[in-house]
C-alpha cells in the first residue's frame, strides 16, 4: 500500500471553472501539483476526480493529508520544509 507524500507544506491558490472537471493528485508525486500528471503509475494511490462547483480561487491541498480533498484545511501547517517529500 502506497502513502502519499508531502508536495508542499503549504496549500495552492487556483482558478477553477464552474462545471469543469480536474484530476486533483493524491499521491503528491505529480510535478504540476496540484494537479495529477501521471506519476502515480505504479503505486496504488490514483488521482480525485472532482467537478468544480463555482468558478473563482480556489485554496488545493498539496500536503496530501487534508480531511476535505481536494480543498486545504489547514492540515499542512504541522509539516516542516524538511518534511517535503516525505511520506505523511
Ligand atoms: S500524479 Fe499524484 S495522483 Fe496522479
Amino acid at each position: 500500500m502506497s502513502k502519499p507524500i508531502v508536495a508542499d507544506n503549504k496549500s495552492v491558490r487556483v482558478d477553477l471553472v464552474q462545471g469543469n472537471d480536474y484530476y486533483f493528485c493524491a499521491c503528491g508525486r505529480s510535478k504540476s501539483q496540484p494537479f495529477c500528471d501521471g506519476s502515480h503509475t505504479g503505486t496504488s494511490l490514483s488521482p480525485l476526480h472532482f467537478k468544480a462547483e463555482r468558478t473563482g480561487p480556489a485554496f488545493l491541498c498539496q500536503c496530501k493529508a487534508t480531511g476535505r480533498a481536494p480543498f486545504c484545511d489547514g492540515s499542512h501547517s504541522r509539516y516542516t520544509e524538511d518534511q517535503i517529500g516525505g511520506e505523511i
